[in-house]
Order: structure tokens, then sequence, then C-alpha cells
């Protein structure tokens, strides 16, 4: 039998339910369906496109992107057509992708956030049957990139807690549910988790870049335009998996999504094991566009090859003593 018949790839995300675990990452597949070229999207758990703002945004000075061993550094600013010109320009494409899809949006004030929330409701509202692959909105709490910022809305319980509340608000009657996604950069991490959730996110999604700055020694000055940026990939892997296994110790019933240098199977295990209920593939995405759909069916192999028929059954896995316990301490 084919691996993909005997493996059941569904997994739910609180009230979500998806047909594979893998999904894209905001800001690493487009604001659409431009990875529709290299892989059917509607194999994957959703798309996650390219966090929106309410107004249209032009993103920071270039250069925006710089390689590094096993990763890469961004400052991307998070440039896009804002909510009612994505609902314009890029809705309709995702739609005939047949994909299910997740908005990510942002702001640089609790009004800007709600403003998006209102806008996406707005254009969900509009869409009608046409936004039905449309299954959450993904509030990003967590950019390093905003000129002139005050700091990380996600460094801060009672913020990141006010501009959930308020998106949750904004959405009420669009019947989508809010996720969070946080930032690694705080050892706050596991009390924000539980301060977004108590102001109705349904999951949280672990987690954005690591704050980082590259020099060029030539010139002794920052690679990227804006200075600093946020460091990405395969480096930032085990970040990622401490977050995840940390959350889920923390809030065992509080649904995750991984994302955090997943470039192969064996990531996405892991952020599964440590308490995911699904991943995203991000950065891996720049250097091959079928890395996303790649790792879904490596998954699957995986889970075949070890005996696994639902990929679910892989969340949680190290909480649980991992796959082959060790034996109990000799006295
Ligand atoms: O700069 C950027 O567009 C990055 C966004 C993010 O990390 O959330």
């Amino acid at each position: 039998m084919a691996a993909d018949r005997a493996v059941d790839t569904r997994v739910r995300v609180g009230s979500v339910e998806l047909a594979h675990a893998v999904m894209t990452a905001a800001g690493t597949s487009g604001h659409g369906a431009e990875l529709a070229r290299y892989c059917d999207l509607s194999g994957l758990g959703a798309v996650v496109v390219k966090s929106l703002s309410v107004m249209p945004w032009p993103g920071n000075p270039a250069p925006r992107l710089h390689p590094l061993p096993d990763g890469m550094i961004n400052s991307v600013g998070l440039q896009g057509p804002g909510v009612a010109g994505w609902f314009d320009e890029f809705f309709p494409e995702l739609v005939t992708s047949r994909c299910r899809v997740v908005i990510s949006l942002w702001g640089r004030s609790l009004d800007e956030y709600r403003q998006a929330a209102l806008a996406v409701a707005d254009g969900l509202r509009r869409a009608g049957r046409a936004a039905d692959g449309v299954v959450a909105v993904e509030v990003n709490l967590s950019c390093p990139n905003l000129e002139g910022r005050r700091g990380i809305f996600a460094h801060d319980a009672e913020l990141s807690a006010a501009v959930i509340d308020a998106s949750v608000a904004a959405m009420s009657g669009a019947t989508r549910p809010v996720w969070a996604k946080l930032s690694p950069n705080t050892d706050r991490l596991v009390e924000i988790a539980g301060a977004v959730r108590g102001a109705g996110a349904e999951a949280v999604t672990l987690v954005n870049t690591v704050l980082g700055l590259v020099l060029d020694p030539e010139t002794g000055r920052a690679v990227l335009g804006n200075g600093g940026g946020g460091v990405s990939g395969r480096i930032i892997h085990p970040v990622a998996q401490r977050a995840v296994f940390d959350v889920a110790s923390a809030h065992p019933d509080l649904p995750i999504v991984g994302v955090g240098g997943v470039s192969s199977a064996a990531e996405a295990v892991a952020l599964l094991q440590a308490g995911a209920s699904a991943v995203q593939v991000g950065t891996a995405t720049f250097a091959d566009p079928r890395a996303p759909a790649t790792v879904a069916r490596d998954l699957v192999t995986w889970a075949a090859a070890h005996g696994i028929t639902r990929l679910s059954d892989l969340t949680g896995v190290a909480h649980r003593g991992g796959i082959h316990p060790l034996p109990p301490a000799q006295g």
C-alpha cells in the first residue's frame, strides 16, 4: 500500500481540521499562490500568506535577505499590499488553487491590529463561499523588523493579550479562529502563550525569527539595509524545539503550530514530538520552492517506516517518554 494511504495525515489545530500536518510559513511562500507552479498547494495543510497590515506597506530598504550557513537573516519589513489590496489581487488565485489558507496580519499599534482584523473580517464577508478555504487568522505579534519599533509586541504579555482580544473581537462573526505567532526572543514565552490563550487565541505559532545582526568585515557595516534582522532556517531549529516543548509542558491543552528550521521530515517530526499539532516550512522554501511538499511527502514516508498510522499520534511524544522510553534508573 502506498505510504500516503497507510498514514492518516489529518491533524487538528484547535477547531480546525487540516488535511496534512505540514503548512507553509508566513512570509516564505509569497502573498498568494506563487508556489502553485512548484507543488500542489491543496496537498498541504494550509498556505499561510505573508503578514498583511490594514494599509499597503513598502517594507525596508534593500538588501533585505542575506544567506547564512544553515539559514538566513532577513529584514523585509513586512512589505505588502494591505488587506483590501490582497483580497483584490492575490486571494482569487488562492481560491483557484483550492488550498486551505491562513491569513496572517500585523500592525504597529493595537488599533492597527484591530483595523487589520476588521478588514479581514470584511473581506471574508464579501467573498462569501469563495472564502470557505480560509481556516484561520494568524496574528503576527513577533516581527523584529519594524522601523522605529518600541519593542516586539510578543515580548509583553499584557500588550499581546490586548492585541489578541481586539483581533478576536474584530473577527467575531467571521467564524475563523485566531492564532498568535510568538517570538523566541524572550524568556517569558510560556507566560505570553498563556496570556494570548486567555485573551482568546485558539492556538500559538512558535516561533518567529531570532534577532540577529551580520556585519560585512570589509565595510564594517551591516549587510542588511535596515541593520539588524531576524535569523531563520535550520540554524534556529533547536530554539524552536525548545519553545514548543516548554509551551507544551506548561499549557498541554493549547494547540501549537511549530515553525523554525523545518527543512526535512526529521525536523518536522521533532517539532511534532515536542508538542506541535502541525508544522510550517519557511526558510527552506527560499532554497527550494518544493520544500513544503517534499517535507509533507517525506513526513508520511517517515511515519509509515516507523509504524505510525496517524500523523497526529506524533504530537507530544517527547512528553510521553519518547519512542523508546529509557529503563528506570537503578537504585
Ligand atoms: O521583515 C519581515 O517581513 C519579517 C516578518 C516576520 O518575521 O514576521
